[in-house]
């Protein structure tokens, strides 16, 4: 890669090298006319006396100074095309990104120096942030949307369906209103999460406590509902003392157990938690079928969902977004790869102190 030099350096340079040429002209030309007018016409030089320029050195003077206004000239046009040319794509960006086109992008000059180089690269680089940023906010907005649209038509159905006396307000419909209310409530519940992660606003209620004692009270709340979907428990939980916030631990935990259920097949499910290093892991394993290659790249990036035909339908997508948001605030990660039993491995991990 060509490293482009400086603008200070550049400007010295192109300084020197004009007064250099100009100096050059006037020492050669001056030479080379002394010679020649000793050749040609030695009377001119008789009088000593005698300052006024002769006929020949008035040209010289003339053609010298001419040719060098025109270096001077030939050299700032070449170095300010250099410089500007950059500046004023970046400008021309800017304009069009005010008026709304983020798709704007700065022109890289092939000549340009050093740090009008560098502000093109940078300014491209935070337009491409901005319109990736845009694109996340559209696409937030229109999730957000289509997820509370679901519940919301349905429960005004159901009232109104009630109201009109098409309904029946028995116990049953009460219950069913109130699983979508409490639906809407996780959803919203979900998303504060997200958004308060993505803020770094996450707050954390850090006490010493054990994870091996946390993954039994979610079992104990999550093995009936396992159990009767077809999954086997295997545990292998270790017995440190870490510095965790054990509630945010457990709804972690609950939301990987409940994406088991959901979409993996039954049969065996592992939950392992252990401490090497000063780094503490929580995994859940399943036996299938395992997160495809496409998803696994951003399957905890919120409303990202496999396939509804593989992997059952009913959820928004934000269970393993809220998994990770938990893991980060911890200081530590989410991940997923594919587990010895056959399916997926999702663990958090974080630092035991
Ligand atoms: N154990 C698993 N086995 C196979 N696929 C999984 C498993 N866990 C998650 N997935 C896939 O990852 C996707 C994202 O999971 P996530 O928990 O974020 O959303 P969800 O379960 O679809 O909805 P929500 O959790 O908001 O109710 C799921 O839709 C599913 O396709
Ligand atoms: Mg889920």
């Amino acid at each position: 890669m060509k490293l482009n030099a400086g603008i200070s350096r550049q400007i010295s340079l192109s300084m020197a090298l004009v007064v250099l040429g100009v100096i050059l002209l006037v020492q050669v030309s001056s030479y080379a006319l002394y010679a020649w007018m000793l050749r040609t016409a030695p009377e001119s030089f008789n009088d000593p006396y005698d300052l006024w320029p002769s006929k020949e050195e008035l040209y010289w003077l003339v053609a010298t100074t001419i040719i060098s206004v025109a270096i001077a000239v030939i050299a700032a046009g070449k170095l300010s095309r250099r410089i500007l040319a950059p500046l004023n794509s970046v400008a021309e960006s800017l304009r069009q990104i005010a008026q709304g086109n983020l798709a704007a992008r700065a022109l890289p000059y092939h000549q340009a120096m050093g740090e009008a180089a560098q502000l093109v690269s940078d300014f491209n680089l935070m337009a491409e942030r901005l319109q990736h940023m845009e694109r996340e906010r559209v696409f937030w907005n229109a999730a957000i949307a289509h997820e509370l649209r679901t519940p919301v038509t349905i429960l005004r159905g159901r009232l109104q369906g009630i109201t009109e006396g098409v309904f029946v307000p028995d116990q049953a419909q009460f219950e069913s209103l109130l699983a979508h209310v409490e639906g809407l409530g996780r959803l919203i519940e979900d998303l504060r999460m997200v958004a308060l992660a993505d803020s770094g606003h996450l707050g954390l209620l850090r006490v010493e406590a054990s994870l091996a004692s946390e993954a039994l009270t979610v079992l104990h709340l999550a093995e009936p509902m396992l159990r009767s979907a077809g999954f086997q428990l295997q545990l292998q939980l270790g017995p440190e003392q870490v510095m965790c916030d054990p509630m945010r631990i457990r709804q972690a935990l609950l939301a990987l157990l409940e994406n088991v259920r959901k979409h993996a097949t039954p049969g065996v499910v592992r939950i392992s938690s252990s401490v090497s290093d000063g780094v503490c892991r929580l995994c859940v394993e399943d036996q299938g079928p395992g997160i495809d290659a496409a998803l696994a790249q951003h399957v905890f990036d919120a409303f990202q969902r496999g396939d509804p035909s593989r992997s059952g339908t009913g959820g928004s997508g934000l269970g393993l977004a809220v998994v990770k948001a938990i893991a980060i605030a911890h200081g530590g990660q989410a991940s997923c790869r594919p587990s010895t039993l056959g399916g997926a491995l999702f663990e958090i991990r974080f630092p035991q102190q």
